[in-house]
């Protein structure tokens, strides 16, 4: 090859092809991307959450059962091969489990709801050091031997942990892990959370402080304006309020000013107190921009960066927070607010018609040159609210949690921008986006190593464990206010509106000791066994 084309090839390289999965002609790099984002020759464990709550006899509360996840990319499962839950990492002893699965032979993936529930751990932002593990550890055992463990863990600094990869990225370009309704979350409490409003109100069990420790990196929030209350903005569901605006600004603050995470905000709509009168409509967006600005304004990126900002880029001037606001009035006067990220948002009510919708945009030719974000949930009709008012938002996310984390971590991990989900513990977004923004740079090194004739470096794909200590605190859970009035107009309101169609933008509590294991009569891939010795 000349020297010049030599040269063009490297400098477009160079210039951000980071991501383009379409580099057929340049060899290494194609099996790069082909190959599965966990090309582990064995099996690959992870912990979830069950999005499921109820209250039991008693007056019990069962929520956030830990779920034990597997899928052995190419090595199927073999006889004798079991799986453990524990309070310890097993990776070196594989004794003493919590909880212990066989796993049924010749498998290839398997998912199993235990007894044991997680709590709500409480998270020191003093300890943000590094990713830890918060008392629950998952082991794949043959043999005798740990060959694969993982944990429930903090992601509180993944981002600049990774600096050295993802750094000189343009954001856009990276696989960011998000939340749907950011602004609607709640633990569930018993017999004040078993209303059909509150059912298919609640999104989320975690708040953004919380969300932003695990890894989570883009909140959706609709904004609702009250101004009879102290507190006038409000974090909405379309027309129910459901946590004060004043609680994700401390929350972000907070996470904000001991880590150098970048997370994008985004002001998806406003679905209540914006008047249509357009000059209160403009006062009411500048009083909310003019709070955003005193509370949040050290942080805050000017748009002008654009799309092609990267980590480095805002780790050079200490601004981290990305704004992003749907008011396109509002903020063509405000150099602090970023056009609207496209919602690919599909209303869908089951896993196959969503799967449809995802693959169809996922299809697309791979031409986004800002943000974009996949709504990975299922939205329930009001058909459902009415005729299956015992299901609501925790049933749909159980329902299509499993096929979320599948497709994003076998079929679209190269492609997708940001993927926001309802009670992101069922998932494994938060593994499967970091895993993916790090392999697509790897891959797009792969290529510029193989030009330039340098031997192609090992890629030694990282146990999925880590090092980090054990922090098992508990906290209580989100903060609870004694829930905020309904409005006889909600059941008719839920995501029965949305205003743009897509892509028109400007573009612990320790676990109590049952004995027995609940089985999950549906999912027969991992069977029981006795408990161990
Ligand atoms: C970065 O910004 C934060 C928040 O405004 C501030 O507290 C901190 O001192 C800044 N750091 C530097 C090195 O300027
Ligand atoms: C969803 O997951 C189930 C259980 O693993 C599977 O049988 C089904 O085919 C998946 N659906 C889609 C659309 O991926
Ligand atoms: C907890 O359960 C295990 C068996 O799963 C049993 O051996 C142990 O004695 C129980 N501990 C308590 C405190 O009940």
């Amino acid at each position: 090859m000349s020297e010049n084309r030599y040269a063009a090839i490297v400098s477009l390289l160079l210039l951000g092809c980071v991501i383009s999965s379409a580099l057929p002609t340049l060899g290494g790099t194609e099996e790069c991307w082909t190959s599965p984002l966990y090309s582990l020759e064995r099996p690959r464990v992870f912990l979830t959450l069950s999005p499921l709550a109820k209250s039991m006899a008693g007056g019990n509360i069962q929520q956030r059962q830990i779920e034990l996840n597997w899928h052995g990319n190419r090595a199927a499962s073999e006889p004798g091969d079991w799986i453990g839950l524990y309070e310890h990492d097993p990776i070196n002893n594989p004794t003493l489990p919590l909880r212990q699965i066989t796993v049924a032979t010749g498998r290839n993936n398997g998912y199993y709801k235990t007894d044991v529930q997680f709590g709500f751990p409480t998270v020191d932002r003093q300890l943000f050091a590094e990713d830890s593990c918060l008392g629950y550890w998952i082991g794949y055992i043959r043999n005798g031997v740990t060959i694969s463990s993982n944990c429930i863990k903090l992601r509180p600094t993944w981002m600049w942990q990774n600096r050295e990869m993802l750094g000189s990225v343009p954001l856009y370009q990276l696989f960011l892990p998000g939340t749907h309704n950011s602004g609607s979350y709640r633990p569930y409490n018993g017999h004040s959370s078993d209303t059909v409003f509150m059912r298919y109100l609640i999104c989320q069990d975690e708040d953004i402080f919380h969300s932003l420790a695990y890894g989570i990196r883009y909140l959706d929030v609709r904004v609702g304006y009250y101004p009879e209350r102290e507190d006038k903005f409000w974090l909405n569901h379309n027309y129910a309020r459901v946590n004060p605006l004043r609680f994700l600004i401390e929350d972000l603050k907070n996470f904000l000013e001991v880590t150098r995470e970048i997370v994008i905000l985004d002001f998806h709509r406003f679905p209540v107190g914006f008047s249509q009168n357009t000059q209160r409509n403009r006062e009411t967006h500048a009083q909310l921009v003019q709070l955003l600005l005193d509370k949040l304004g050290d942080f805050m990126v000017p748009s002008s960066f654009g799309p092609m900002t990267s980590m480095n880029d805002l780790w050079a001037i200490n601004r981290t927070l990305i704004i992003v606001y749907a008011d396109d009035w509002t903020r063509s006067s405000h150099p602090f607010l970023w056009p609207s990220i496209p919602q690919e948002w599909g209303d869908k009510r089951n896993v196959d018609d969503l799967y449809k919708y995802l693959s169809s945009i996922d299809h697309k030719p791979y031409d986004h040159d800002y943000f974009w974000a996949a709504m990975a949930e299922l939205t329930p009709s009001t058909m459902d609210v009415l005729f299956r008012p015992n299901d609501g938002l925790r049933k749909l996310a159980d329902n299509v949690a499993r096929n979320v984390t599948t497709w994003y971590r076998d079929l679209w991990w190269k492609t997708t921008s940001i993927a926001a989900v309802d009670f992101f513990h069922s998932t494994d977004i938060i593994d499967v986006a970091i895993d993916a923004s790090l392999k697509r740079v790897r891959c797009s090194r792969a290529a510029s190593t193989t030009l330039s004739s340098v031997p192609t470096i090992q890629q030694t794909v990282a146990e999925e464990r880590s090092t980090a200590t054990d922090r098992r605190r508990f906290y209580l859970g989100p903060r609870n206010l004694d829930f905020v009035e309904s409005t006889s107009e909600t059941t008719h309101s839920l995501d029965t509106t949305i205003s743009l169609s897509p892509r028109m933008t400007v573009r612990r509590r320790r676990p109590k000791n049952t004995t027995t294991i609940a089985i999950e009569p549906n999912l027969p891939v991992i069977t029981t066994s006795t408990n161990s010795n």
